[in-house]
């Protein structure tokens, strides 16, 4: 892959995938709409084979995983135990200036001199914000500086000036002397305070439009699994230790969707809840986190551009004992930084405890139910008994969680990102190296010319293999032309049928990763396919 800054690759990235199809901006002849994505024809295939790679994997090819798709819209009860309704929040500021909303977290406040204290030239011009604090962030934070210092009595940032991070934001923020400049419109002391939002988007059940009408669009597919613990147990023979997987859409009202489809306001999740006996649980906490890291490197993602990041105690979750994140490089990240791919984490008995039970909550380390000041339950459970006998130990219990929880839309930017390789040596040198399980189209049949009896040889040839793979059949501009379009669709292998497929019977194979190209037998041409795409 060719040196360019980053952002430059995610720009490229993101007009490929418009240019050919992947990902269009939502409802964009109306402008868009902030946050949400399509996926085009070829976007909707790669992200298919995303799923069906995962769902192959991790449910059809196991004896210890049954497969679940619940309603998007649950009883308002189920966010309420689960803590979503009363925590799942983010704080957020809005600048009154310009309107513009920002993640309280996401932003940095330095108070910055045009130089050192030491000199009597320098001067304080105040504190700014920014978005992060990567180094995109600071050569903004300059070029802001810049602007305000010249306004400032006709001054100028020095060699050595200095931005010194201030910690402390919300304190800093709610005294009046500290007036922080807007990243977006550096007005000055223009936010707001900051103030809490829940993420989870409203919506109202039948005709009235009350409270009690009131319901939300799960913000995760998880909930449904634990409500159908019963239900699975009850109907089916398997046995703990065993999981239920679930793909569906998930909905967030981000404060800031960004970086493309990484973080969207609808996206979809692939989740496992792995119930165990809790004296096993450490152990198939270990054995998720590794498969799960493993199954992103078999798939394509390069080791180095991924890694796994156990959470420190402080950052865990009031109910987890044990959480850690697989990461990846995404291109749009500073040099260093890795964004979250997936999330594995081991729940404890906190989810099913919670429906039986009531919304728990932690006190001196130990989940108790969360009661008001009457003393009876904040939210009340279901009352069901979700606890499991099992009849080996002869002990009932209630079964500990492991859940490897993962983005369908995040992983399949994770294989674009990774896939997309600029080669100067070609004539069209952007391609995408897609793991052929993932690419969109598996084989593509060239006649070399649209004549001389050619697409008679090549179009039998498409024919066959399309009832296998999906195929594309092209005879259309030249053949450098034809490849070039293939690479970018990341079709791994290309067929084309020529003069000499007249007098000898054979096609030339070509591979999308090296160029090169053999000849074999027209008629083995579904059979190196197979040879080829189907995982060892
Ligand atoms: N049930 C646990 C859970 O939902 P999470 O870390 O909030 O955990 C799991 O989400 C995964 O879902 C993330 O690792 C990410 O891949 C995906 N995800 C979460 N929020 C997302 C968003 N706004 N846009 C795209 N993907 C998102």
């Amino acid at each position: 892959m060719s040196n360019q800054p980053t952002t430059d690759v995610m720009d490229r990235i993101v007009a490929l995938c418009k240019r050919r199809g992947f990902i269009f901006q939502s409802s964009e002849i109306y402008g868009g709409i902030n946050g949400f994505w399509d996926y085009g024809p070829l976007g909707v295939e790669l992200k298919r084979n995303v799923k069906e790679a995962w769902w192959t994997d991790m449910v059809r090819n196991r004896e210890d995983m049954v497969g679940l798709d619940c309603s998007i819209i649950m009883h308002p009860q189920v966010w309420k135990v689960s803590g979503h309704y009363d925590l799942f929040c983010d704080w957020m500021v809005d600048c009154q200036e310009c309107k513009a909303r920002f993640r309280h977290d996401q932003l940095c406040v330095w108070h910055v001199r045009s130089g050192p204290e030491s000199d009597p030239a320098s001067k304080s011009l105040g504190y700014f914000a920014t978005i992060g604090s990567g180094d995109d962030a600071l050569t903004e934070l300059k070029a802001r500086a810049t602007k305000i210092a010249k306004k400032m009595s006709g001054g100028r940032l020095l060699d050595e000036w200095k931005a010194e991070p201030i910690v402390d934001f919300r304190r800093r923020h709610n005294d009046s002397t500290a007036l922080v400049r807007c990243p977006n419109c550096d007005a000055q002391g223009t936010f707001t305070a900051p103030r809490e939002f829940n993420l989870m988007f409203e919506t109202y059940i039948g005709a009235m439009k009350d409270e009690d009408s009131k319901s939300f669009l799960r913000p995760e597919t998880a909930q449904g699994i634990f409500v159908n613990f019963k239900n699975v147990c009850d109907t089916t023979r398997i046995k703990v230790p065993f999981g239920i997987a679930q793909i569906g859409k998930s909905f967030r009202n981000e404060i800031t969707p960004r970086n493309f489809t990484f973080r969207s306001r609808e996206f979809e999740q692939m989740e496992i809840e792995f119930f165990c006996h809790p004296s096993e649980s450490n152990k198939w906490y270990e054995y998720w986190r590794d498969l799960r890291y493993r199954w992103y490197v078999g798939l394509g993602l390069r080791s180095e551009k991924l890694r796994l990041r156990e959470h420190e105690k402080e950052e865990l979750s009031h109910y987890s004992c044990g959480t850690s994140d697989i990461e990846y490089a995404f291109p749009f990240l500073a040099a260093g930084d890795f964004g979250e791919l997936e999330g594995v984490a081991h729940r404890g008995d906190f989810d099913l405890r919670s429906h039986m039970e009531g919304k728990l909550v932690n006190k001196d380390g130990k989940l108790v139910l969360d009661v008001g000041p009457d003393g009876k339950p904040k939210y009340k459970g279901s009352g069901k008994d979700l606890s499991y006998f099992d009849d080996e130990r002869k002990e009932r219990f209630i079964p500990h969680v492991i859940e490897p929880s993962a983005g369908a839309d995040r992983a399949t930017l994770a294989f674009i990102c990774e896939a997309y390789t600029v080669d100067e040596s070609r004539p069209s040198p952007e391609l995408m190296k897609f793991h052929p399980r993932l690419a969109p189209i598996k084989a593509a049949v060239f006649p070399l010319v649209n004549k001389d009896g050619l697409p008679e040889l090549a179009r039998p040839i498409y024919e066959e293999i399309r009832k296998v793979y999906p195929a594309q059949y092209d005879a259309k501009a030249s053949i450098g032309k034809r490849y070039a379009r293939m690479d970018e669709a990341g079709t791994p292998f290309c067929f084309t049928i020529d003069g000499q497929t007249k007098e000898d019977g054979t096609v030339t194979v070509r591979d999308r990763d090296t160029g090169h190209q053999i000849r074999i037998d027209k008629s083995r041409c579904l059979e190196y396919l197979r040879e080829h795409l189907t995982p060892a």
